[in-house]
């Protein structure tokens, strides 16, 4: 056994966000979001489950601070409702929602844990779907303004913000793939999805600068480091194609490289009028420089091309490794590749890893202990991961285990829990799991012991 320290300042934190956990879906004048409206339609959950009560943090975040705080939590990555602050969007401001939220870090910063607060975690205002939403320009506008209302009211006391969390799910999953609200299907939505939450993550930035002068500024990407799955050339122009469109597409205009050309040629197909939703000055805007990056990682992607004829055989098998209850493969070493990649490719100045975590449903035994083995070896190996790119000189300045507790995993309703906390969704009892108390141990000692 080794024990591996961390650097003195780095953060330790755990995450969740405003519609997986709060509840009180039509309380105190918040108004619909494009999630309720997703479940309560009938067939989008695979449990039929929603978000209407959940974990009612709403009512219980105290209790859920006092938690964290037992847990030796440092920091909590928690996301703001759009619609409790502003029910139709844009316009009439709810006090009510706000106050919420000012209790909320009160009670954090009285708990001494540091709130990082992520203005936009995919509950979209109803009001603004129904006039277009992400694909529409107007919606650019209308998250700048909601943006100032928050600043405003929060950036005394949040010093932590993230503008988005994973434009890719958004404008894909949610514009494409049609699994995620809004649950269209439709390639030329989800590009100019993708545009305006890049647009509109680069003019709020000021506008959080200004009202919270000195905190950091940030965006969240899910990025998925890609193996081509033979070293055929057919498999490597996969795996470019795989990286150009989850990775490079948010990577490079953030970065000031503008969208990646072989991926422009790329969605040709789909632009029948090219890239006409981009203006002139919109990359000066989307390059602002920032603070941080989030970084969220779950697993790797391989890259095969099924058509190519007489391809290489496939060299890459996941199947011998460990897969969680989502079917992810567990692959702590792709996250090693991804912060190096991040650190020599794009020189981020500061990376977090704001989401890494694992879904297994593991329950309380008999005496009401959560056994969960697999999570806790999840999240070990990842933190070794995390540790050999800080020695390698990746900025890395903090970890968030996704999730605090088990909550609504979207699409998947209750089915998945990814939880340090487990939740039992009748009673809404909270049992801390057997990687809750590790984690606790990780904290105080801000190491990890290996195998
Ligand atoms: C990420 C989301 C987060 C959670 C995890 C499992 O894509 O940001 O809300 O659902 O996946």
């Amino acid at each position: 056994m080794t024990t591996i320290h961390f650097p003195e300042d780095f953060v330790w934190g755990t995450a969740t966000s405003s519609y997986q956990i709060e509840g009180a879906w039509n309380e105190d004048g918040k108004g619909e979001s494009i999630w309720d409206r997703f479940a309560h339609t009938p067939g989008k959950i695979e449990d039929n489950s929603t978000g209407d009560v959940i974990c009612d943090h709403y009512h219980r975040w105290p209790d859920d601070i006092q938690l964290m705080q037992s847990l030796n939590v440092q920091a909590y990555r928690f996301s703001i409702a759009w619609p409790r602050i502003l029910p139709q969007g844009m316009g009439k401001v709810n006090p009510k929602g706000l106050d919420f939220y000012s209790r909320l870090v009160d009670g954090l910063l009285e708990a001494n844990i540091t709130p990082f607060a992520t203005l936009y975690h995919w509950d979209l205002p109803q009001a603004l779907q129904d006039k277009g939403g992400w694909p529409e320009r107007f919606i650019v506008d209308a998250f700048t303004e909601y943006t100032d209302v928050v600043t405003r009211h929060l950036g005394d006391r949040v010093r932590h913000w993230t503008t988005h969390n994973e434009p890719w799910v958004i404008a894909f999953v949610g514009h494409q793939m049609g699994e995620h609200a809004p649950g269209w299907q439709d390639y030329v939505a989800a590009l100019r999805a993708a545009h305006h939450l890049l647009l509109s993550h680069g003019r709020a930035v000021p506008i959080i600068r200004a009202n919270s002068p000195g905190a950091e500024v940030g965006m969240v990407l899910n990025l998925t480091q890609t193996y081509p799955a033979s070293p055929s050339p057919a498999d490597y122009q996969a795996a470019r194609w795989v990286d150009g469109w989850i990775n490079r597409w948010f990577l490079d205009p953030l970065y000031g490289r503008h969208y990646p050309a072989d991926m422009v040629a790329a969605f040709s197909e789909y632009l029948p009028h090219g890239l006409d939703f981009v203006q002139a000055d919109d990359f000066a805007a989307v390059t602002v420089p920032t603070d941080y990056l989030g970084v969220n990682y779950y697993t790797r992607s391989i890259a095969r091309d099924q058509n190519a004829p007489d391809n290489h055989p496939q060299v890459i098998d996941p199947s011998t490794n460990e897969h969680t209850e989502m079917g992810w493969e567990v692959y702590a070493d792709g996250l090693f590749e991804l912060l190096t990649r991040l650190h020599t490719d794009y020189r981020t100045p500061k990376i977090y890893i704001t989401e890494n975590g694992a879904s297994y449903s593991d329950g309380p035994n008999g005496d009401g202990r959560v056994s969960d083995t697999r999570r806790l070896n999840y999240l070990r190996d990842h933190l070794m991961a995390s540790h050999r790119a800080i020695e390698n000189g990746v900025p890395l300045a903090g970890y968030f285990t996704w999730s605090f507790m088990d909550n609504f995993e979207w699409a998947k309703g209750i089915s998945q829990r990814f939880g340090m906390v487990w939740v039992d969704f009748e009673t809404l009892q909270r049992i801390p799991k057997d990687s809750a108390w590790w984690y606790k141990k990780v904290i105080a000692h801000n190491a990890i012991t290996t195998p």
